[in-house]
């Protein structure tokens, strides 16, 4: 039974932003939603509902309805404008951590009210698997899961709070991972709670 999960690239920035820092962030992320306001993603082939609701800033943004399936695009689905710009305290995110010498073009948004989840999966939609993915919390607390490239690797589960980063390098970058749960109540940045999760991408050469 393998008991070793192996997580190279992976890095786990607790408390990378503080609480200032985070309310500057959020105020950012709310005019994304106020340009690019929330839609709620389907499954390809079933055209299932997610359980979060997305946005997107940056020159493409990640979608996905069951007509089309997973994608970038440069505009919004519903009001079909292009999507805003990437906030400038995310860009020095990237810069701070990434370790890549080309900015990101992706900023997924996801919002998770305290029922919402994301069943585990591998970020594989962009040509480009040599950057990294950044990723950051904002909110309520969540049940954070990390494992390796097979689906049936082991995982690792980590608690990611308000303010933290998370960065899926190297042999990370293709690793299973998802949100089991939120844990309601746990942030007071949210004046009605839930999770802002926030990931960065490059997804061209
Ligand atoms: C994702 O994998 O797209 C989201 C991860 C997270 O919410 O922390
Ligand atoms: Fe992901």
């Amino acid at each position: 039974m393998a008991t070793h999960v192996s997580l190279s690239g992976f890095r786990y920035l607790p408390g990378y932003f503080d609480r200032p820092a985070q309310e500057a962030l959020l105020e950012e992320v709310r005019a994304v939603a106020a340009v690019a306001p929330l839609f709620v993603p389907t499954m390809p082939k079933t055209g299932r509902p997610m359980s979060v609701r997305m946005t997107n800033c940056g020159d493409l943004g990640w979608v996905t309805d069951r007509q089309h399936g997973y994608r970038y695009q440069d505009r919004h689905p519903v009001s079909g404008t292009r999507w805003p710009a990437i906030p400038a305290s995310l860009l020095r995110l990237w810069d701070d951590v990434a370790g890549y010498s080309k900015p990101p073009q992706a900023c997924l948004v996801n919002f998770y009210d305290r029922q919402a989840r994301m069943g585990l999966h591998q970020d594989r939609d962009e040509l480009n698997l040599e950057a990294p993915v950044v990723s950051v919390s904002l909110g309520d607390q969540c049940l954070f899961r990390i494992g390796g490239t097979a689906r049936s690797d082991p995982t690792r589960s980590l608690r990611l709070s308000s303010g933290d980063v998370v960065v899926l390098g190297g042999d990370s970058r293709l690793g299973f991972h998802g949100v089991d749960r939120i844990y309601p109540g746990t942030s007071t940045l949210l004046k009605d709670g839930g999770r802002i999760n926030l990931t960065l991408r490059r997804v061209e050469p």
